[in-house]
């Protein structure tokens, strides 16, 4: 972690909410979100209990938090089932025939699904996967794409009480064995493939790959997809047609399927676990349960969209990261939103695809990451001018700090200056979003994320948890738990404490940098951990300095990030070689093919850079700060007094 601190000037532009948007919004004024944040600050369970009076809960809380450092307990008492606030709720209201799911496939094969024929599906689901013997405390393994039966995937393990592990469909089989193993996961959920750029990513076969060692798998129901056109293999006995198996417990009439009514849970059941990296180890499997989650997703996701009852709300995050689950997902869900669901990549057939999207199926709300829209800037103005966008009322990003150019951009070009943006800064481990300018109630910043959302504490400070004035760079934490906070990392609660309340004693601290501007808004920096965000994708560089480190011509490896105009930041891996091994363009590619093999290909180096030894401490630490210096072609600053080889540092410069 680094410690100098750094001064900031302000920033300069204000973008005040366009006043027909204020007008209409849920919070229109700084003054009524001050007074709801005091609230939900000062008197929280009056706060809660209003805010959350809508969704369906079994049985009340009895005390709203127990904070034992670093564990909380929310809603304690509370029974509930979370399905029952996504989809039953939605049944005895107009909702029940809205479009929950709107999807596009990335052949422009399209469905539209309704909460009633949602309900209907999650619980054929829920009834199949009790079959296969899934039962309430069990972990099912998710490896999907972007199908409308990956939501119901999701929702019927809800229904259940099993946890359920989305693993990104990019990941390599070694990764999702890993995952599979660290939670023990009965059963895998998966398709035949996905469609990315025309061609099918086989998502069985990496399956049947990553199942060679995983003991603790029983079944694996897998959904035809593209049956026309990639071909699987079933291992009898194991695997199961998702569609034969749900059709025998399709239900009859209006009954519904035997087996299929929702487990009733306590508040702090675990609803799911996502793996995320870190700065050190493996990565962690960040535990979230249901109360808390459902609080913190569904506030969040009505006031931070503005949620009015005819949008239709794009999220174009994979649902095998977090913004997918809590603004696919349940978010969207809980508040009877219709969503809509892209399939492929945003510039298959060519980059005028979201902008038609938003056009054919009338897009009201589109929430995107900053790396997507600097791919649209690059791949030039005409795409997004030759389509209308006259449905968008609202844009979000999230996944990284967003240039202020790159908003500007955002901002004229797709929202035409008349829809606000929201940039809303939140991770994984929070479960929800953070910090945000409520899109009614004040003037956005440019690269800005903006104030602490309802419930939320969060503050900037010195190493020793000192807050640091207006102005000054310091640790961006938490004061205070929250409802949609980790619970803990699976199986490892000593990493828990350790990974986020151990660097600032009493506060959760998020491995970022920020600063907090004269009127009270964060701006969050970047990551001052050893984790790397390329392309919106965190990525731990010790993940990739231990595939690295496997391979056999390898002595040491360290990973770093550079700035890159397209990614953000663009991996950079330092290499030095066993003896016997020589450098050349073909073994820095089988260095990549080999992270692309053991993670995924989208965490591969943009750069290997072999050397003759790594820059290092007498005690024989690598210094980082040196080598981020050296691959962002900067001039080596600070201080070098504890570097045992200077002459490293030349010849590394080369
Ligand atoms: O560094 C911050 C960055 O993304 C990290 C969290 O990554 P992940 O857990 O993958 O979740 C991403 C989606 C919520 C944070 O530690 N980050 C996220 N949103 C922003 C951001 N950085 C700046 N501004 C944001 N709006």
């Amino acid at each position: 972690m680094s410690n100098s601190i750094e001064t900031f000037s302000e920033a300069e532009t204000q973008i005040e909410p366009p006043e027909a948007f204020r007008k209409a919004a849920r919070i229109s004024s700084r003054e009524q979100y001050e007074r709801l944040y005091r609230e939900s600050l000062d008197a929280p369970d009056a706060f809660w209990k209003r805010e959350l009076s809508e969704l369906t809960f079994r049985s009340p809380w009895t005390e709203l938090v127990e904070w034992k450092l670093p564990h909380a307990k929310w809603f304690k008492g509370a029974t509930l089932n979370i399905t029952e606030s996504c989809l039953d709720r939605h049944l005895g209201t107009t909702t029940r025939d809205k479009v929950a799911l709107l999807w596009e496939g990335e052949s422009g094969a399209t469905r539209s699904i309704t909460y009633a024929e949602l309900t209907r599906q999650v619980q054929s689901c829920t009834a199949a996967l009790r079959s296969l013997g899934v039962q309430q405390g069990d972990r099912v393994a998710i490896y999907m794409g972007m199908v409308p039966e990956v939501v119901v995937a999701m929702l019927a393990c809800a229904r259940i009480g099993a946890t359920h592990t989305v693993v990104f469909g990019g990941f390599a089989a070694e990764s999702l064995r890993d995952r599979i193993n660290d939670c023990g996961a009965k059963v895998v959920l998966t398709q035949d493939g996905a469609p990315r750029r025309g061609a099918p990513v086989p998502l069985k076969q990496t399956v049947d790959e990553a199942l060679r060692s995983t003991p603790s798998v029983q079944h694996v129901v897998v959904y035809r997809h593209m049956k026309d056109t990639v071909q699987i293999q079933m291992q009898p006995g194991r695997d199961l047609d998702w569609a034969e198996l749900l059709a025998k417990h399709a239900g009859t009439g209006s009954s519904a399927p035997a087996n299929s009514e929702p487990a009733i849970v306590d508040a702090e059941h675990p609803l799911f676990i996502l793996y995320t990296s870190g700065s050190t180890g493996k990565p962690k499997g960040i535990l979230h349960t249901t109360a808390g989650y459902l609080a913190g997703v569904h506030v969040s996701t009505k006031y931070v969209f503005d949620l009015q009852p005819n949008d239709v709300y794009w999220c174009t995050a994979d649902v095998g990261w977090v913004t997918g689950h809590s603004y696919l997902v349940y978010g969207p869900l809980s508040n009877g939103a219709t969503c809509l669901i892209y399939e492929g990549a945003p510039n298959y057939p060519d980059w005028g695809r979201f902008w038609q999207i938003i056009d054919r199926h009338k897009v009201t709300i589109l929430y995107t990451a900053p790396t997507a829209i600097r791919a649209f800037i690059k791949a030039g103005d005409e795409w997004v001018e030759k389509a209308s966008l006259a449905s968008l009322r609202l844009l979000g990003t999230v996944g990284e700090p967003i240039n202020p150019e790159v908003w500007m951009w955002y901002h004229e070009k797709v929202g035409k200056r008349r829809c606000p943006i929201v940039d809303t800064w939140w991770q994984t481990e929070t479960g929800a979003i953070m910090t945000v300018t409520l899109p009614g109630a004040v003037p956005a910043k440019p690269g800005v994320t903006g104030l602490p959302f309802f419930g939320v504490e969060p503050d900037v400070v010195t190493q020793d948890g000192q807050t640091v004035p207006p102005g000054e760079g310091g640790s961006f934490v938490q004061r205070r738990p929250w409802p949609s906070m980790l619970r803990t990392i699976w199986g490892d609660d000593e990493r828990y404490r350790q990974q986020y309340f151990s660097d600032i004693p009493g506060y959760y601290f998020s491995g970022d940098g920020a600063y907090r501007d004269k009127d009270g808004y964060f701006r969050v920096v970047g990551r001052i951990d050893d984790v790397l965000n390329v392309s919106g994708h965190r990525i731990g560089t010790a993940e990739i300095e231990s595939v690295l480190v496997a391979h056999p011509s390898v002595a040491e490896a360290a990973a770093v990030g550079r700035p890159d105009d397209l990614k953000g930041q663009a991996l950079v891996a330092f290499v030095t070689l066993k003896p016997g091994f020589s450098a050349s363009p073909s073994a820095a590619e089988d260095l990549r093919q080999q992270v692309a093999k053991e993670i995924g290909k989208f965490a591969r180096p943009d750069e290997i850079r072999f050397a003759d030894g790594l820059p290092k401490t007498r005690s024989g630490k690598i210094m980082r700060r040196l080598l981020k210096d050296i691959a962002a072609g900067r001039e080596i600053k600070g201080d070098l007094s504890t570097l045992e080889d200077r002459s490293i540092l030349d010849k590394l410069s080369k």
